[in-house]
C-alpha cells in the first residue's frame, strides 16, 4: 500500500522543505521506491528544487509551474500546458512532472491558485479543501504508480496544511531545538491527536517522528532534545538521529544544472552520513519490512 508522509509544523523555517527533499531522495535513491513529491506550500520551495518554475508578476506569490514536457498543444487544445497540485481543488486533473531523479515525480505548487484555494468559507472548507488531497491520493492510478508520497506543507495550521494531514498515513515534524520551535511541536501534536480520533482502524495516522534539525553544539539544543526524549508526550516520537546545522544543506538547495542529492555526496561526508541514519530511522518505522 502506498504510504503518505506529511512534513508539517506551523512554525516557519524549521526544515519542512529540507526534510521533504531528504526523505524523497532517500526513498528514491537509496531504497529505490517510486516517489511522488507534492508541494502544498504557495512559497513553492519544494517545487523549485526539482523544476525550473516560471515567475508571473501578475499573480500573488508569482511562482507558476513550467510547461509540462508532455504538453502538445495540438493534442490538448483545452489544456494550458501547466499542471499543479492546486488543480485538485478546482476539480481538474493533474499530471505529475518528471524530475532529474528517475524515481521522483513532482506535483508542483502554483502560488496564486493555492492561496485562492484556501480562501473559502467556513462551511465549504472541509469539502472543498480539507478532503480534496485525500480523495486524489485514493485514486487507483495514484495508489498503483507510487510506493511513497511526500507532502510539503506551508508554515501554518491553515486549510492546506489540514488537507496534507488528512491525506497522510504518516506525519513527520521537523523542528529546531529552540523555545519557539518546541511550541510548534505541541501545536502539531494537537493536530495529530485531533486527526487520529476521527480516523478508522484501517486508516490510521501515525506520528513517525519529531526530527531535530539545525542542531548546533550548544547546551541549549542538547537540553531541549534530552527533555523531548524523556517526557511522555514526545519520548516515543523523537528521532534519535539529529540533523546538524551545516551550510551544505543551503548549498544543495542552490540549483546548478540539476539539484545534487545529499545521497550523492561522498560516502564519508558527514551530511550524507547523518541524513542516511536519520532517514533510515524514519523509513524503518514506515516500511518495517523494507
Ligand atoms: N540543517 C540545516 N543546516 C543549515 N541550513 C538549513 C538546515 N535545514 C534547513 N536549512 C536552511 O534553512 C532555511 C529554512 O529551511 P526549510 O526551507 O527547509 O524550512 P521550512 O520549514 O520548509 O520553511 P517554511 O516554513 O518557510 O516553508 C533554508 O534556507 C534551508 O536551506
Ligand atoms: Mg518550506
Amino acid at each position: 500500500m502506498v504510504k503518505v508522509i506529511a512534513n508539517a509544523t506551523n512554525k516557519g523555517g524549521e526544515g519542512k522543505t529540507t526534510v521533504s527533499i531528504l526523505l524523497s531522495e532517500y526513498a528514491a535513491l537509496v531504497m529505490k521506491k517510486r516517489v511522488l513529491a507534492i508541494d502544498l506550500d504557495p512559497q513553492a520551495n519544494f517545487s523549485k528544487y526539482y523544476l525550473n518554475l516560471e515567475y508571473d508578476p501578475a499573480t500573488s506569490g508569482g511562482k507558476i509551474p513550467p510547461i509540462h514536457p508532455d504538453y502538445n498543444v495540438k493534442e490538448d487544445p483545452e489544456w494550458d500546458g501547466r499542471s499543479s497540485i492546486a488543480d485538485i481543488f478546482y476539480g481538474k486533473p493533474v499530471i505529475p512532472y518528471p524530475s532529474c531523479f528517475e524515481n521522483i515525480e513532482i506535483l508542483p505548487a502554483h502560488s496564486q491558485r493555492l492561496q485562492d484555494a484556501e480562501a473559502v468559507t467556513k462551511q465549504d472548507v472541509v469539502e472543498k479543501v480539507h478532503l480534496q488531497l485525500k480523495k486524489f491520493i485514493s485514486l487507483d492510478e495514484v495508489k498503483q504508480n507510487y510506493d511513497l508520497i511526500i507532502i510539503d506543507t506551508p508554515p501554518s495550521k491553515g486549510p492546506l496544511t489540514i488537507a496534507g494531514i488528512k491525506a497522510c498515513s504518516h506525519m513527520v515534524i521537523p523542528s529546531q531545538m529552540e523555545e519557539d520551535s518546541i511550541d510548534g511541536i505541541y501545536g502539531m501534536l494537537q493536530l495529530w491527536k485531533q486527526e487520529s480520533y476521527i480516523r478508522t482502524l484501517e486508516d490510521p495516522i501515525t506520528l513517525v517522528g519529531i526530527l531535530a534539525n539545525r542542531v548546533r553544539n550548544a547546551s541549549l539544543h542538547d537540553s531541549f532534545f534530552d527533555q523531548l526524549s524523556k517526557i511522555d508526550a514526545t519520548k516515543d516520537f523523537i528521532i534519535s538521529h539529529r540533523i546538524k546545522e551545516r551550510i551544505i544543506y543551503g548549498e544543495l538547495r542552490v540549483k546548478e544544472d540539476r539539484p545534487k542529492s545529499v545521497f550523492e555526496l561522498t560516502v564519508g561526508h558527514p551530511a550524507r552520513a547523518e541524513c542516511t541514519v536519520a532517514c533510515k530511522e524514519i523509513m524503518d518505522r514506515i516500511f518495517p519490512n523494507g
